[in-house]
């Protein structure tokens, strides 16, 4: 079983205009809505693969509300916690020109009892057959060290972890060794203290310095580039797979998605990194933030090359 926790999902809002007038009237000539946030963004990318997920985290207002139905119409189970206050919406603003202005909403802050129910329903879910997926940021009201607390909670329950996060979330929740992490190159770099581009040889290093911790897997992304896979036994990297981009962001959620979808299928470390590149590389062809879908993701398995 897979339990994507997503402590701070948002409403994703994308409006198009001709050209923004400040201080008057803007007349919207499309818009469109979608259920975000990155661990509900991997719960939409494993039921595309055909896999299931449960969707959990905390909600709140009418905001969250539209976040749980939009799961429930799309068949994602879901067992959020209530909160007070109002899920965001991040409202991005296009124009003719390509001008992109994004507002962002600040979302509820979160109280003790709110986390304390979060780590109930955690614990419901918690067996040596489920993968947690943490990702993402944290909102107003929760600690850093939130991903290090739940790792440990579940790791003593039996189940495994996967943290997709960085800056001090991502430092500290590798206190408590979790199984999988996908950091970008840049992210990697950052935790290293590496200023400037980080060689390949050097995110090897650092990789493998990270699995000799005790974390399980390490998976480092590089965008166009490729990734990077590390674990006890093995070392590869994947070539990015040439493919027209069209929209880069949430990539890297399609690749946790696809590695998490493989782990609970039980395939090798080996099949999960093939499916991770091309499910994202399929998620960079496909327009807007919506996953790939499986008939692309199977018509670029058969190219990811092994080095
Ligand atoms: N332009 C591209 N062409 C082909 N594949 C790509 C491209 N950009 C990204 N990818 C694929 O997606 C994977 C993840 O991309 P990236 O390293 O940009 O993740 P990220 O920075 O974590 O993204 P996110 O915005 O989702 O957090 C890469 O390892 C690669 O397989
Ligand atoms: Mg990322």
């Amino acid at each position: 079983m897979i339990v994507t926790v997503t402590m701070n999902p948002a409403i994703d809002k994308t409006i198009e205009i001709d050209e923004m007038i400040c201080g008057g009237l803007n007349r919207i000539k499309a818009f469109e809505s979608d259920a975000a946030g990155k661990g509900i963004n991997v719960s939409k990318t494993i039921k595309a693969l055909g896999g299931k997920s449960i969707a959990i985290g905390f909600i709140g207002g009418d905001a969250g509300n539209t976040i749980k139905n939009a799961l429930d119409a799309e068949g994602i189970e879901n067992d959020f916690v209530y909160v007070d206050g109002i899920t965001r919406t991040n409202t991005k603003v296009f124009e003719n020109s390509g001008r992109v202005t994004e507002l962002n909403e600040p979302g509820p802050n979160i109280k003790d009892e709110d986390i304390e129910k979060l780590f109930e329903i955690i614990e419901k879910y918690a067996s040596k057959d489920t993968l947690f997926i943490l990702a993402g940021s944290v909102p107003a009201g929760v600690e850093k060290t939130i991903y290090r607390d739940i790792t440990e909670k579940v790791h003593s329950l039996g189940a495994k972890v996967f943290v997709d996060a960085d800056g001090e979330i991502f430092v500290r929740a590798l206190e408590a060794k979790p199984d999988y992490i996908k950091p970008n190159d840049v992210e990697l770099a950052q935790y290293c203290n590496i200023s400037g581009d980080i060689t390949e040889d050097q995110i090897i290093e650092m990789a493998e310095k990270l699995v000799s911790e005790g974390i399980g897997h390490v998976a480092v992304s590089m965008g166009k580039e490729g990734a990077i896979f590390v674990s006890e036994d093995e070392k590869f990297m994947c070539k990015g797979l040439k493919v027209e981009a069209h929209s880069t962001v949430g990539a890297g959620d399609a690749m946790v998605a696809a590695i998490s979808y493989g782990v609970s299928e039980k395939i090798s470390f080996r099949d999960c990194a093939r499916l991770g590149i091309a499910t994202s590389a399929g998620a960079v062809m496909t327009k807007g933030t919506k996953p790939p879908t499986k008939e692309t993701v199977n018509s670029l398995i058969g190219k990811v090359e092994f080095k």
